[in-house]
């Protein structure tokens, strides 16, 4: 899809936080028929971080948010604009505009995508228009979720998979000709949305005033892994080459590959289908399982603060998940 540019869109900072307590794969053993042997042969992962407080979305959201800002000359009252990507609200109706209050950025509009694991490259495209249509300058991105609290723990097709997070991104406009945010390429299949969902279950109630009600309840996390890993490993390549091919790009010509951390075999899967060697492949699957929505800006700010990533070069995020959603988003990195 086509937009007309009037401002360049730079990243100029990266966040990340995660809750202090660090669950094993042997722990998990101890409530599940399973082994960190499996779970390590089959995903990649050790260890996740969970968090207990009901605050915690909001709590590392902001820890990740002022992480990010205080790397820049950008304070919270020149923020316009935050996005917060999260599939795991503490309210309903939103959970952007408590991050917006909790940071003091109190001239910003705040709004929430949900996009489940793919939420974190929507927010960044999102964010991109924004910026490059005019409308605003400073933005702060942010992709944080909580799945533990909607994780069934007896169930251990999933329940092995997922931790919590948040991770933080602040995009500023600039010329056009120092614009770093090179393409997206973004697809939905709605029709495969209960391969992957927390459905709402609803049941009658009585009330005095209101008759017959309905009162929804949201249920746990339910997965069809395998459907899953099957469209991961041939979408996700496809979005990827036709992303490199709109910018007339190879994929020779990308440096890191930067996706969704569901499962090193994914990883790798998607990296050896464009020919992307495993050096390439950012992956911190091993320390934090799945976070869903904050895993692309947890890995990123890992791999920056590591200096793994060189000014100059070219990345390929790539996000994929329940929707059925996926996307990808190319930019190059000049710190
Ligand atoms: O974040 C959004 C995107 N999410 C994903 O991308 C997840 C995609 N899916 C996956 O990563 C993989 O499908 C899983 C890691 C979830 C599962 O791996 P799998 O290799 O597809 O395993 P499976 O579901 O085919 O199960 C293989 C066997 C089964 O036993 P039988 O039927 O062969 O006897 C399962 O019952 O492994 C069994 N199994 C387990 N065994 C020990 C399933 N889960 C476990 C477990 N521990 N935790």
């Amino acid at each position: 899809m086509k937009s007309s540019i009037r401002q360049g869109v730079k990243l100029l900072a990266t966040g990340s936080a995660v809750p202090d307590l660090c669950i094993s794969n042997d722990l998990i053993s101890d409530i599940v028929d399973t082994s960190d042997e499996w779970i390590f042969n089959r995903t990649g992962i050790k260890e996740r971080r969970i968090s207990s407080s009901p605050t915690s979305l909001i709590d590392m959201a902001a820890k990740a948010s002022m992480q990010a800002l205080d790397k820049t000359q950008i304070n919270t009252l020149d923020l316009d604009l935050i996005i917060l990507a999260t599939s795991t609200p503490n309210d309903l109706f939103g959970s952007a505009s408590q991050l917006q209050a909790k940071i003091g950025a109190s001239k910003a509009i705040a709004f929430d995508i949900t996009a489940a694991c793919s939420g974190f490259v929507i927010a960044m495209v999102t964010a991109t228009q924004f910026i490059q249509n005019g409308s605003y300058a400073n933005v702060l991105v942010v992709g944080a979720d909580v799945l533990s609290k909607w994780t069934n723990w007896s169930d251990r097709r999933t329940c092995i998979l997922f931790g919590d997070g948040a991770g933080a991104a602040i995009l500023q406009s600039c010329s056009t000709v120092k614009n770093n945010i090179l393409g997206f390429h973004l697809n939905t299949d709605g029709q495969k949305f209960d391969q992957l969902n927390i459905s709402c279950e609803y049941s009658n109630f009585s009330d005095k005033c209101i008759y017959p009600g309905l009162r929804g309840n949201f249920k746990h996390i339910t997965m069809h892994g395998k459907e899953v890993y099957k469209f991961a490993v041939s979408k996700v390549p496809q979005s990827i080459q036709s992303c490199l091919n709109s910018l007339n790009l190879s994929s020779e010509s990308v440096d890191w590959l930067l996706l969704h951390q569901a499962n090193n075999r994914i990883l790798n899967a998607v990296a050896s289908r464009l020919m992307i060697p495993a050096e390439k492949v950012i992956s911190n699957l091993s320390k934090y399982g799945n976070t869903s929505a904050a895993s692309i800006p947890l890995a990123l700010n890992e791999a920056l603060e590591d200096k793994k990533i060189k000014n100059g070069d070219l990345i390929v995020m790539s996000g994929f998940g329940a929707g059925l959603t996926w996307g990808t988003l190319i930019f190059r990195w000049y710190g």
